[in-house]
Order: structure tokens, then C-alpha cells, then sequence
């Protein structure tokens, strides 16, 4: 039986897509089932470096979404609007949808669930996190009998490659990103990466399916990586660390190993020590460290975006709702495959991010005077920071450069030390807080 997709954008990833479906020789046999029988883009009249039969291409998108004779929906416009009405038409209309589009999912991932749910429709969505890396089905199917205690990401390829860079050739975060959106590896706005919006979709879908609940987007804790300096990531190489924007999710669990009532969810540059698996992780590179039980951790690493890996992704989606409808399952609650459809409708409560523990790393400017170094300690102490280091490496015309680390603190008793250091008379400034793993 054959099996007619509709394809929804036709840029880098839908080309891709395109390339895999339209030469099947010696890929997964259920590829011979699946035609692209309608595309949909932006403007007719655009070279393509895929060749459709006349006819196919077409710039009138919703007439995709609800013609009878599509089994499944590719929607591989990105952004939410429109791309939230295609899927919800195609929904209604008893399409399944497979897309790559990370901010519709974790804004609106719940009418769009209920509404699958209820129509009895796949969505899949392999492709919104992580690009190429198979990291979502593993957590809903072989990951999936395991209790999962922390997922950790790298996974904005964005601000990977910038970090990387101002670590190899030792300059400063704007530099480094004028550079890269020359080069084509950061979008002309680069809010949505260098300030984590990005990677807080991702994490919010990772931590939905590990933690088994619905996430609020807003209850993610999101800093990028704008503040990072040159001397940050220099100061982290003598420590031993290198700095990382990680995207963790983790989730305490009660004595019986039940889902966590609660989870930490957040985005934050972090120190990370260079021992850790996830420190190597270099360039537009992305990987997902699973901490699960009785597993132990595993980590899928590779290509986060990109034409070929990302269309690797939503093909393989694709694929699995063909062999899902080949083998009966459609997703209707009584009888849909369950290792596909989205099982969990309540929401999982966030934690504060001001309960959250950590270490963390300061760099403070001072006034290069006797006892300054004991003030600091006292300021900590008396909100009872306790310090692992303390280095005081740079004189300079400015004073002293004073680096501290911290033990293990709670953010929130972190954060009331630092109001009392920064109103010492000795402290100048204190230019970087960053925490450390
Ligand atoms: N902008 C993303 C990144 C790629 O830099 O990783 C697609 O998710």
C-alpha cells in the first residue's frame, strides 16, 4: 500500500527530505511506499535543487493541509504562525504530522497532542531537537523502561561553535559572532540561540518526555551566552573547565522511583569540568548526556542541524508512522502504537530556580589593597557560601582580578552573598557569575 506525504517548505531541510524519499535505493524498504505528492512553498518561481512532477509544487498551502488523498503532513516551515494552523488543519482533517519545528511543539504542544490524541493521528518530531541525533524516539521507546534522573544537552549548534572559537583563538563574544553569521553559522538575529531561547524549546521537549508530563515554556530558567568574555573562558582553561551553554533537565524522584512531582528545568552557560563527557562536544556539534537507571548514562552525539541530518530525522518519523499504519496501529487511544503517540496530558511542576543547587564562579574586580581577599570570604561566609578556590591571578591598571569558586550553594543563598560582596567598599565590580557543574 502506498502512502502520499505533503510536504510543507522546501528550503534546506525539506530539500534534504525530498533527496532521501526520492532516492530509496538501499535505505529502510518502506521508503518505496512513500510519494511526495504535494509540496508547498513560499514563491513558485525560486531555483530548486530537487525536480518535482508539474503540478506538485504548489504556493497555496492550506489546500495541502486538508486534500483527501494525504496520509501525513511534513511541516517544515518553522516558526509558529502559520505553521500552528497547517498542523491543527491537518490534524482535523486525520492527517498524521511529522515536523521539525521546535518552537511550535514547545509553545503549543498541548492543543496539538489533544487534538492527535483525539483524532487519532501521529505527531512526530525527531527532528526538533538535536537535528540529526536519534535522542527523542530512545527516550519514548529502548530508554523508556529506565527511570531517567538528569538529561543534559549541548544542544544549540549556534553557540556551541561560537564557544568553541573564543576558547581556540582566545577573543571576545562579538567578534566571534560577526564572524559566524558572515560565515553562515549564526542567523543575522541571533536572539533565539545566544540567548538560550533555542535550546529552552529543545529542553522543555527532552525534559516532556523523560519526565513523562507537559512543560510550561516559561517555567524554563534561560540565560545565553552574550556575557561570556574572553577572560571567562581563559580563567575556566587555567581552573581546568571549559564553558558550555548546557540545557538540563532533572528530576528528584521519590523512594519508589515514581515520576519527580517536581524537575529542575534550566539553560545556563556552565563551567563544566574537562573530564566530562559532554566538554569535548566542539563546534556546531550537539550531543544529549541520559542519566538513567538501571542504564547508566548514555550519550548521543553528531550533527544538530544541517540538510542532510536534520532530513535524516523527519524521514525516519515518516517511516515509522508508514510501518505504525502498515502494521494497523492507527493512533486512536484505543488502538494506537504507544511507542509513537504522546501518552502524558498533565503538566509537570518546574522548581524555582532560586532552589536550585550549585556551584558557581565569580570573577571580581577589587581595589588591590590588604584584606580584601578576607572581606570577600566573610561576605560569602556570613550567608553561608562556602569556597572551594580562590585565585588571584591579574594585577592590572583597574586592581585586582579576584576568581572565586564556590562549593555546592543554593542559588538563592548564592545570589544574597553577591548582593553583600558587590556593596563592599574594596569590590569595583564583579563582571561575570557563572555557574560551574
Ligand atoms: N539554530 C539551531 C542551532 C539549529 O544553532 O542549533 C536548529 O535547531
Amino acid at each position: 500500500m502506498g502512502y502520499n506525504v505533503g510536504l510543507l517548505g522546501l528550503g534546506t531541510v525539506g530539500t534534504g527530505t525530498a533527496k532521501i524519499i526520492m532516492d530509496s535505493v538501499g535505505r529502510h524498504p518502506l521508503l518505496e511506499e512513500i510519494s511526495i505528492v504535494r509540496v508547498g512553498v513560499r514563491t513558485l518561481d525560486k531555483a530548486r535543487a530537487v525536480e518535482f512532477e508539474t503540478g506538485v509544487v504548489t504556493d497555496d498551502l492550506a489546500s495541502i493541509v486538508t486534500d483527501p488523498n494525504i496520509d501525513i503532513i511534513v511541516e517544515l516551515i518553522g516558526g509558529v504562525k502559520p505553521a500552528l494552523n497547517y498542523i491543527l488543519t491537518a490534524i482535523e482533517h486525520g492527517k498524521h504530522v511529522v515536523t521539525a519545528n521546535k518552537a511550535v511543539i514547545s509553545r503549543h504542544g498541548d492543543e496539538i497532542f489533544t487534538a492527535a490524541n483525539a483524532k487519532g493521528v501521529y505527531v512526530l518530531l525527531e527532528a526538533a531537537v538535536a537535528g540529526g541525533i536519534p535522542v527523542l524516539t530512545p527516550l519514548k521507546q529502548a530508554l523508556g523502561v529506565n527511570r531517567i534522573n538528569r538529561v543534559t544537552g549541548i544542544i544549540n549548534g549556534t553557540t556551541n561553535y561560537i564557544l568553541t572559537r573564543m576558547k581556540n583563538e582566545g577573543v571576545d563574544f562579538d567578534e566571534v559572532l560577526a564572524d559566524a553569521q558572515r560565515l553562515g553559522y549564526a542567523e543575522a538575529d541571533p536572539t533565539a540561540d545566544v540567548d538560550g531561547l533555542d535550546a529552552a524549546d529543545k529542553i522543555a521537549i527532552l525534559a516532556s518526555l523523560a519526565f513523562g508530563g507537559r512543560i510550561k515554556l516559561d517555567d524554563v530558567y534561560c540565560e545565553g551566552i552574550r556575557k561570556i568574555s574572553a577572560a571567562d573562558i581563559a580563567y575556566a582553561e587555567k581552573l581546568g573547565f571549559t564553558i558550555k551553554l548546557l540545557a538540563i533537565a532533572q528530576g528528584h524522584r521519590p523512594e519508589n522511583g515514581a515520576m519527580p512531582t517536581e524537575i529542575e528545568l534550566k539553560v545556563h552557560p556552565t563551567l563544566l569540568p574537562k573530564h566530562h563527557p559532554l566538554a569535548t562536544v566542539d563546534g556546531v556539534n550537539n550531543a544529549v548526556l541520559v542519566e538513567a537507571d538501571p542504564l547508566g548514562e548514555v550519550m548521543f552525539y553528531g550533527p544538530g542541524a544541517g540538510e542532510g541530518a536534520t532530513a535524516s530525522a523527519v524521514v525516519s518519523d515518516i517511516v515509522s508512522i508508514v510501518a505504525a499504519l502498515e502494521g494497523g496501529s492507527q493512533a486512536s487511544n484505543a488502538s494506537g502504537n504507544p511507542l509513537l503517540r504522546c501518552s502524558h496530558e498533565h503538566y509537570t511542576p518546574v522548581a524555582p530556580m532560586d532552589a536550585s543547587v550549585s556551584r558557581f564562579y565569580a570573577r571580581i574586580l577589587t581595589q588591590d589593597r590588604p584584606s580584601v581577599i578576607g572581606h570577600i570570604g566573610l561576605a560569602f561566609g556570613d550567608h553561608g557560601v562556602s569556597l572551594e578556590s580562590v585565585v588571584q591571578i591579574d594585577v592590572h591598571d583597574r586592581g585586582a582580578e579576584i576568581v572565586v569558586i564556590t562549593h555546592k550553594v543554593n542559588e538563592g543563598k548564592f545570589q544574597a552573598a553577591l548582593t553583600a560582596l558587590q556593596a563592599l567598599e574594596e569590590v569595583v565590580s564583579v563582571p561575570s557569575v557563572l555557574r560551574v557543574w
